[in-house]
């Protein structure tokens, strides 16, 4: 992967995108830029963008893309995202996808590369159920397959862990819903573009972080 590569990770919730985002975030130092993590902290903070949020994650719906899109932009204008970025959830819709390209060509770039990361829907279940965040870092753990050392508590920073409102499993279902039906057909937008690059998803987080790195080239 070249500095300052631009890329998006694509794939169904609980794929590995935000736990390979942040591998790709320490080895090459392209900034994650996590839509969810943005919206997230926006609800817990109540700003207005969280309360009109709220509902729609709680529900496992896509956030309207007007909300979306502007706060991307924004994002990526600031300083820490000119030695690469790494999108992961956004886009999610083709409008969306259209907006970035929009974006991006305002100030001469483009996207390097799309990752598709590719999970069977009967594994997710089982990572999202699992999954804890780390309240004060954002570390990922999972219950089973990455443990944190003492129940309950981060590795790196001490702090609390938590469970995700939305990974409840009539949750799980409807985001499993949208992705198929709004977010999946980004794939063949991105390969008529020449920029899908798919990988397994199935394995051990270092060797799917190996496939990824291969796939960046
Ligand atoms: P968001 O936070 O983006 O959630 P998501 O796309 O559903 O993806 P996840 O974060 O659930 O999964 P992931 O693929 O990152 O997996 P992870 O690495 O954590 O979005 C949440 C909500 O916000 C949306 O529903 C929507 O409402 C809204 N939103 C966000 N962006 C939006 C947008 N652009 N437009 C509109 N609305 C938007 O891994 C999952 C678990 O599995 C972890 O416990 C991890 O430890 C474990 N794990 C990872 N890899 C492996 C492995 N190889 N083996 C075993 N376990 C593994």
């Amino acid at each position: 992967m070249a500095a300052g590569a631009r890329v998006v990770l694509l794939g169904p919730p609980g794929a590995g995108k935000g736990t390979q985002a942040k591998l790709l975030q320490d080895r090459f130092a392209a900034r994650q830029i996590s839509t969810g993590d943005i919206l997230r902290k926006a609800v817990a903070e109540q700003t207005p963008l969280g309360k009109q949020a709220s509902e729609y994650i709680r529900r496992g719906e896509l956030v309207p893309d007007r909300l979306i899109i502007d706060l991307v932009a924004d994002r990526l204008k600031e300083k820490d995202c000119e030695t690469g970025f790494v999108l992961d959830g956004f886009p999610r819709t083709i409008a969306q996808a259209q907006s970035l390209e929009e974006i991006l060509k305002k100030t001469g770039l483009a996207l390097d590369c799309v990752l598709s990361v590719q999970v069977p829907h009967k594994l997710i279940v089982e990572r999202l159920s699992g999954r804890r965040t780390c309240k004060g870092c954002g570390a990922l753990y999972h219950v089973v397959f990455d443990p944190p050392k003492a129940a309950g508590i981060c590795n790196g920073c001490g702090g609390e862990l938590f469970q995700r409102d939305d990974d409840r499993e009539e949750t799980i279902s409807n985001r499993l819903r949208v992705y198929d039906n709004q977010t999946a057909p980004l794939a063949s937008y991105y390969r008529e573009r020449g920029l899908l690059r798919e990988i397994d998803g199935v394995g051990e987080v270092e060797a799917i972080g190996k496939r990824v790195v291969r796939a960046l080239g």
